[in-house]
């Protein structure tokens, strides 16, 4: 046991979170060390990586024909797992020392939703990328963790992480979960939801980045006081000429409302199951928000008054996981072996 400590003290730590829009890598004692988007640029044919991350995301749709970036994790699947591979290896490489004698140990949070053969697949890309043990672990304990809420408490404590492709919402107590449930349903949506709204009611056709950037800058979720506007430009629908339009954040908020709804309708049906006892602790403690698309401009408020909950945002939203599944082994310590089975997903 003493040797085990031993091996473990002096072990690297890797906490990852594979993402479907970002990629971050947390190593214990240095930090987040890798904060890049999830996306690889390959050779159309042969499948040959030509970049991966912020290099490979400037190319996105603008790609010429014989290079395609790829997001491999869309929609909260894993859409291409020979890509995924390819990424998880290219980054975990980037930060593993090349001569380090022991070899690392990983933690790698995932959208639930995916299934047993993509859980599989993202460990077997963690192992031969250099892991010495590597657990996968629901994203949102490793966000639990990582928003320092004591998790190993006897008391019911709710984490909401709205990601890119999913949103993921769980009652944790006494360091496992007690109620989980996953929508594919996050800030992509969001995004499609802004596109889908200006072609129908402007016929005007934009691209996902321009939605993203206009979600980003006036989007917001509760109404506001101060009506916000900006100028963007797309293709026009029926001549195919490149248009300017000026829109402004009462009609962004309309047209996420669709997604939205459905978040918040998600977040009620998960209290409703919650056991009793655990949520009137949720009620004295409050909701506490991870994830990207929690920062949308009134988004905790909406969730607070649709809900009548308290809703607190995490220090670093979008760090959170990476930095839960780093410290997952020294949180979960060694006595707790068992709970591994039932948290592995
Ligand atoms: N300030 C902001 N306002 C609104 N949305 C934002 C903001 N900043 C980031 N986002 C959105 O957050 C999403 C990315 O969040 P995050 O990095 O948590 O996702 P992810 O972990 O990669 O996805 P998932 O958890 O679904 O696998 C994107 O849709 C992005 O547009
Ligand atoms: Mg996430």
């Amino acid at each position: 046991m003493a040797r085990r400590n031993l091996f473990d003290s002096l072990s690297l730590d890797i906490g990852i979170d594979l993402g479907t829009c970002n990629t971050l890598i947390y190593v214990r004692g240095k930090g987040i060390v890798i904060n890049e988007p999830s996306v690889v640029a390959v050779e159309r044919g042969t499948k040959r990586v030509v970049a991966v991350g912020s290099e490979a995301k400037r190319m996105l749709w603008k790609t010429p024909g014989d290079i395609i970036a790829i997001r491999p994790l869309r929609d909260g699947v894993i859409a291409d797992p020979d890509t995924t591979e390819k990424m998880i290896k290219y980054f975990i490489q980037k930060v593993i020392p090349r001569r380090w004698f022991v070899k690392p140990r990983m933690v790698i949070g995932v959208p639930s939703c995916i299934t047993e053969v993509e859980r599989r697949a993202v460990e077997d890309a963690a192992y031969k990328a250099g892991a010495r043990e590597v657990k996968v672990i629901h994203e949102s304990l490793a966000a639990a963790i990582g928003a320092d809420i004591p998790i190993h408490e006897p008391a019911g404590h709710m984490i909401c992480d709205i990601g890119g492709g999913t949103s993921e919402i769980s009652v944790i107590s006494l360091k496992g979960m007690v109620v989980t449930s996953a929508i594919r349903v996050g800030g992509d949506e969001f995004d499609a939801a802004i596109i889908k709204h200006i072609r129908n009611a402007h016929n005007l056709i934009i691209g996902e980045q321009t939605a993203e950037r206009l979600k980003i800058d006036i989007g917001n979720a509760s109404p506001d006081k101060i009506i916000e506007k900006v100028e963007i430009k797309g293709t026009d629908a029926i001549t195919g000429l490149p248009r300017r339009l000026e829109i402004d954040s009462v009609e962004v908020r309309e047209a996420l409302q669709e997604p939205i709804n459905q978040i918040v309708e998600e977040i009620k049906r998960t209290l409703g199951q919650t056991p009793p006892e655990l949520a009137a602790d949720i009620v004295e403690r409050g909701i506490v928000m991870a994830g990207g698309g929690s920062l949308l401009k009134g988004l905790p408020k909406l969730i607070a008054k649709e809900t009548g909950v308290p809703v607190i945002l995490a220090e670093r939203p979008l760090e959170c996981v990476a930095i839960g599944a780093g410290k997952f082994f020294e949180t979960m310590n060694s006595q707790d072996g068992s709970l591994y089975g039932s948290l592995n997903i």
